[in-house]
């Protein structure tokens, strides 16, 4: 999501308080870390999806939106008309954030991945590219967007693996929890209202286990967003938490014997920690 001036001077904070991996001391952390944040290679994969974006961004076309989330005043949904190219620029993954993902989905090779809020499926698109054998449900509350990210999907062969389902988290999360029964990754990218997310966060945690990894975006987008992945990081189940400040983590791995919290920030970003 585009960033305005709480997440700027949050990202300032966070700036001076993050580690790089060579001031952790956990060997997993260090290992996630070279995993997701310095991992340089390019995959074709990426071309794929930028190329898409590319598209999205220069598409005159307008369509409906029902948004259910932050936006919705009072719980009600919204609806008003938007160009493709504003939500892909407004609404998408950045490409960093969806290159993480990648990397992150390469190396924990989950098979049971959940994403709520599909947009035009740029995050689906990388987490179906990274996870080929995965099931992934992504759900929606825009039609006409859900329409865009499955015509999206189809392009890169991604269709078949990636289910999308239309309409409001409320309905469609317990049933997809349901089928999917246990959850290994699941990205939290829609409805950015406190409530809303520990409210999701409670209905997953029946369906985690040690391996479980929860994604969340946009923990900086406001203070009532910060103020929920502060509960998150306290919740008992929960034994670590990596924040990258563009994606925030969540583990229950309780091999991890005290709990803890890490922010980190590539290594080029602070050299001089070498
Ligand atoms: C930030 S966008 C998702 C971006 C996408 N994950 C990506 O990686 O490009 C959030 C999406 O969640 C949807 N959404 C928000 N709250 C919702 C809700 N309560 N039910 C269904 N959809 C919702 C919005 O319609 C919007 O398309």
């Amino acid at each position: 999501m585009q960033k305005h001036g709480y997440s700027i001077r949050q990202f300032l904070a966070f700036f001076r308080a993050a580690d790089t991996k060579f001031r952790v001391h956990s060997p997993f952390v260090f290992e996630l870390a070279n995993a997701v944040l310095e991992d340089q290679r390019w995959f074709y994969a990426f071309s794929d999806v930028e190329a898409i974006r590319r598209k999205m961004q220069q598409s005159m076309l307008v369509i409906g939106m029902v948004d259910y989330g932050a936006s919705a005043p009072g719980g009600e949904a919204a609806r008003r008309r938007l160009p493709i190219r504003q939500i892909a620029r407004r609404a998408a993954s950045s490409s960093r954030q969806g290159q993480w993902l990648f990397r992150l989905v390469q190396w924990q090779k989950p098979q049971r991945i959940l994403e709520l809020g599909t947009s035009l499926g740029i995050g689906a698109m990388y987490l179906a590219a990274a996870a080929r054998t995965a099931t992934i449900f992504s759900l929606e509350g825009s039609p006409d967007c859900a329409h865009v990210a499955k015509a999206n999907l189809e392009l890169l062969g991604l269709n078949k693996q990636v289910t999308v389902k239309t309409g409001p988290f409320q309905e469609n999360l317990p049933a997809s929890l349901q089928a999917l029964q246990t959850v290994d990754l699941v990205f939290f990218d829609g409805h950015h209202r406190a409530d809303a997310t520990l409210q999701y966060f409670e209905q997953c945690l029946p369906h985690v286990y040690a391996q479980t990894i929860l994604v969340f975006d946009d923990v900086y987008w406001s203070p009532e967003m910060t103020a929920a992945w502060k509960k998150i990081q306290q919740h008992p189940q929960v034994t670590l938490t990596v924040d990258f400040f563009d994606l925030s983590l969540v583990f229950f791995n309780p091999d991890f014997k005290s709990r803890q919290h890490f922010k980190l920030l590539p290594s080029r970003c602070k050299p001089w920690y070498f």
